[in-house]
């Protein structure tokens, strides 16, 4: 299709460049002209400049520059054409079709118009679907009743359902005169090496997913089946039209409102979007179950410069919003943070409290990111050590700040907070700024929840040591001390243990030296002793052996408070000390495989591998928690 030149002028004159812009990225009013930090190349200050006189912009950084039609062609990657279509809608500019192209003209140049309009229509299928189809009120319809998602939101976001049923929307859009090659391409159809084709998203409950601009994008399903096997949320493939890391779930819904707040707030989830849509927060926008991506900052850095992360309050949650907080520090947002009582995520807290009382709860516990990191390890602001950890986490968040004004007045509410000298905290930033910790240096705090449970094991002075390392020495010199108690009839404490840790390596060398030992020693059915590795040739041994022993055999005070008995007793808590130090292990060993889970998800390219990743992030942090419960029993 053509545009006519007169057409072309027409929709050029019209075009108001400050308006145009507006639509995508937060302008601010700088003498005659306007600037915003640069939404075509990353940076924390500033050039970018648009002239409503002359109706351009131009970017003093990367050096981008144009007209309206340049900006919008940049901004949605698309054609000359499409940008000026756009840009005739927004200015309600009827456009006369000339001369046709042609047919293979056609399809290159509209294959992502054509899967715009496909995603348009399935849209209104799944939609139609939910609100007409018996299945869709029955199944779909009595959903929304149940998750309490009413009319209203369900027309804004358009939400839809899709039948159980192999080829439905296939059929349809087949009907409707898609071709076979774009149905594909979409990945709504799938087709089977034997020709046969099917619907990608069947029995599910349907969440469109919009670009900025307000096109279907895209669609996430939720299972509504509670078939342990079927990954609960199942989304579209990466497409022409569809990059998963780019977008942010309810970002065209919520963008009006994000500018009129001058915050936004960060969940999961599209269902946690959803409720506090409805509940009349509407500043919101999801980063889908993904870790936050320097994209999605991006993106919602052209509509606010300030976030309020809202996670989950599970300890994956936790771990996500530190993550994220840090990110979008470095991207200079400022970050607020808060954390739901109870283990609500925005949705479920909606849900159990109503409106009023969250829209309250948000409102009178967002925290600036440093009281939410404080706030996080509160328990174990008591024990010095671990205060100063904490400490010095927030200093490594606090320069990630670009923009110095701002870190020197975090600096001192860190001050403040903890109090502690301001200059204290600079000069350990600088400490930190001026020797670039190497990989096995860097000390992250681990999930506060295992954190928090009072350790009763650690002793005082091995700091140095992370904690997973720390749990690694209480065990050997639990085993070293004790290894040859009886456990059970014929099973010697080490054995015991052995097995129960069959799974788990060291990652400490030199105790990962000692187990393999001890692990050799157990086929010769026999139980390491400090003997052994006084006698072993290899001097580290005999350094750590001594040290142990120069310790002493009392293990933290904490026993000593709790049961009021003394070290000779030792031996009676053995049952409680052994559960817990091959509990905590697995934990630490349970994060690791979380981690290299996580790192696998990154790596992942196929919508099945992330949906696979995805699942085994459920299981081990379900797994997690459940170690976590028990932890906390035995500590008691
Ligand atoms: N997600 C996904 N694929 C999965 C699981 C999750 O894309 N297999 C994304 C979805 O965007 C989901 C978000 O991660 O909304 C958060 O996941 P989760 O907390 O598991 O789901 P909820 O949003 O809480 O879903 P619901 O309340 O419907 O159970
Ligand atoms: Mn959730």
């Amino acid at each position: 299709m053509r545009i006519p030149a007169e057409t072309v002028e027409q929709i050029r004159s019209v075009s108001n460049i400050v308006e145009v812009i507006s639509d995508f990225v937060s302008l601010r009013k700088r003498g005659s002209n306007w600037t915003a930090c640069c939404p075509f190349h990353n940076e924390r200050t500033p050039s970018f400049a648009v002239s409503q006189v002359k109706n351009i912009f131009k970017c003093f950084g990367c050096g981008k520059a144009g007209d309206s039609i340049t900006f919008v062609m940049e901004i949605e990657s698309c054609s000359y054409t499409e940008a000026l279509k756009y840009l005739a809608q927004k200015y309600q500019i009827a456009i006369e079709e000339k001369e046709e192209l042609t047919p293979a003209d056609i399809q290159a140049e509209h294959e992502r118009e054509s899967l715009l309009a496909l995603h348009q229509y399935a849209q209104e299928y799944y939609a139609d679907i939910l609100h007409n189809h018996p299945d869709g009120q029955a199944i779909g319809l009595s959903y929304c009743k149940e998750r309490g998602f009413l009319a209203p939101a369900i027309e804004k976001f358009g939400l839809g359902f899709a039948l159980p049923a192999w080829e439905a929307l296939a059929e349809s859009a087949k009907k409707r005169g898609f071709n076979a090659e774009i149905l594909e391409k979409s990945g709504l159809i799938t087709k089977r090496d034997d020709g046969k084709i099917f619907d990608r998203f069947r029995d599910r409950f349907i969440f469109p997913i919009h670009s900025v601009a307000g096109k279907v994008i895209g669609f996430g399903g939720r299972t509504l089946g509670t078939d342990k096997k079927t990954a609960k949320y199942l989304n579209s493939p990466e497409t022409p039209i569809y990059h998963k890391s780019h977008v942010l779930y309810g970002l065209f819904q919520a963008k009006k409102a994000i500018r009129e707040a001058e915050n936004c707030y960060l969940v999961e989830g599209y269902a946690d979007v959803i409720s506090l849509f409805q509940a009349d927060i509407q500043n919101v926008v999801a980063s889908s179950g993904t870790s936050l991506t320097l994209e999605q900052i991006r993106l919602l850095k052209r509509f606010s410069e300030n976030v309020t992360v809202l996670y989950d309050s599970d300890s994956a949650g936790i771990k996500a919003s530190l993550r994220g907080i840090d990110l979008l520090l470095e991207e200079g947002l400022n970050v607020y943070a808060l954390n739901l009582p109870d283990g609500h995520d925005p949705d479920s807290y909606v849900r159990a409290h109503g409106a009023i009382a969250t829209q309250e709860h948000l409102k009178a516990h967002a925290q600036d990111f440093i009281t939410f990191k404080a706030s996080l390890f509160l328990e174990e602001m008591a024990n010095p050590i671990r205060k100063a950890e904490v400490i010095r986490d927030i200093v490594q968040s606090i320069i990630k700040i670009p923009d110095e004004i701002k870190q020197s007045v975090y600096f001192q509410q860190c001050a403040k907070l903890f109090q502690i000298e301001e200059q204290i905290l600079v000069g350990e930033a600088r400490k930190i700024q001026g020797k670039a910790p190497k990989p096995q240096e860097k000390k992250e705090l681990t999930s506060p929840d295992v954190q928090g449970t009072p350790s009763t094991l650690q002793p005082a002075n091995q700091s140095s040591l992370l904690p997973s390392q720390q749990s690694e020495r209480d065990a050997i010199r639990l085993l070293l001390a004790y290894g040859k108690e009886w456990v059970e009839k014929d099973l010697p404490l080490t054995f015991f243990f052995l097995d129960q840790t069959a799974e788990i390596n060291f990652e400490h060398p030199l105790y990962k030296q000692i187990q393999a030992l001890m692990r050799e020693a157990r086929t010769q059915n026999h139980v390491l002793e400090s003997q052994d590795l006084l006698a072993h040739p290899n001097q580290e041994f005999t350094r750590f052996v001594a040290d142990l022993s120069f310790q002493g055999i009392p293990l933290s005070p904490n026993w000593e408070d709790k049961f009021n008995v003394y070290t000779p007793s030792e031996k009676d808590l053995l049952p409680k000390m052994l559960s817990e130090i091959i509990l905590r292990l697995k934990y630490f060993h349970l994060e690791k495989l979380i981690t290299e889970n996580e790192q696998n998800m990154l790596k992942a390219t196929t919508d099945e591998e992330i949906d696979d990743c995805l699942r085994m992030k459920q299981h081990l942090v379900q797994i997690r928690q459940q170690i976590n419960i028990e932890l906390r029993m035995v500590v008691k």
